[in-house]
């Protein structure tokens, strides 16, 4: 199933294995795309090479996304490499794990700044750079929770972040519509991932959506994957802005 052959995309976000980023570059490329994958930092480069190593033709490049100059690094090295974009894979989040537990009302100003920077802002910004290399139009996929929409105990600011991030693709779906450029979010039900452990109470928030979800499981990586593929191929050119909930039914639940 070739749905992305000649299409070319970036993805940040891949810390491991276990990441849905890592799924997400598994799925496109599998449909026959090219990627860029961009690592955080010296420390997870060598991960992310190993699993590259896996993939035809990736390119690999450091992206801080709290920094404009490796932003635009990156698309600099696209534009030589690819010429053009397709897609953009937006799957990064960042809160301190202080802020993550306790009350949300405790949330200090930094920690509010940085987990809005990191988890929202970045998504501006990661878009707006990509805006020269859409030219025939595009998709952006980024990566939601719930907790934006529910007070989650323990999400805290994350839900705030998320609530902004989700704010964020409606007005970036607004302002880019005409070039065709497509923004969306997927709302993921939990995954078992170095972020999500980050989160104070996650394995039992685990444990009780799978007996809270209509279908009565925990969600499966590649099923948000394969929501992303769909989305940066061509069978979604007329959905933006949307939120899209890939939670095994989770979300319509009274309780
Ligand atoms: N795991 C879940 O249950 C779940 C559910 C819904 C949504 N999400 C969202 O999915 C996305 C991916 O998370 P994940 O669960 O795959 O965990 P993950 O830890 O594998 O991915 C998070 C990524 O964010 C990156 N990141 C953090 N700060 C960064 C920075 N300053 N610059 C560049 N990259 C930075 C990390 O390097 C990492 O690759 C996040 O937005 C997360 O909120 C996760």
């Amino acid at each position: 199933m070739d749905l992305l052959a000649g299409k070319t995309g970036v993805v940040f976000g891949v810390a491991n294995k276990r990441s849905i980023a890592w799924a997400i570059t598994r799925a496109v490329t599998d449909a026959g795309a090219r990627v860029a994958l961009t690592y955080q930092g010296e420390r997870l480069e060598k991960n992310v090479r190993e699993l590259a190593a896996t993939l035809k033709d990736p390119l690999i490049l450091p992206c801080d996304v709290t920094k404009d100059e490796d932003i635009d690094a990156v698309y600099d090295e696209i534009g030589r490499q690819f010429d053009k974009l397709d897609f953009v894979i937006h799957s990064v989040a960042f809160a301190n794990s202080s802020d993550l537990e306790g009350k949300f009302v405790d949330t200090p100003r930094e920690g509010f700044r940085l987990a809005l920077d990191i988890s929202a802002y970045s998504l501006v910004a990661v878009t707006r750079g990509a805006v020269r290399l859409l030219k025939d139009g595009g998709s952006v996929v980024t990566m939601t929770y719930l907790g934006s929409e529910r007070a989650v105990p323990g999400y805290n600011v994350m839900g705030v972040a998320k609530a902004a991030l989700e704010s964020s693709v409606r007005y970036l779906a607004a302002d880019l519509g005409e070039q065709q450029i497509r923004v969306n979010a997927i709302s993921a039900g939990p995954v078992n991932t170095l972020a999500a452990r980050g989160i104070s109470g996650f394995m039992k928030m685990y444990a009780e959506f799978r007996d809270a979800a209509p279908m009565k499981r925990n969600v499966d990586v590649m099923e948000v994957a394969g929501t992303a593929l769909f989305l940066c191929s061509d069978h979604a050119r007329g959905i933006t802005g949307e939120i899209i909930h890939v939670d095994c039914g989770y979300h319509i639940m009274g309780f």
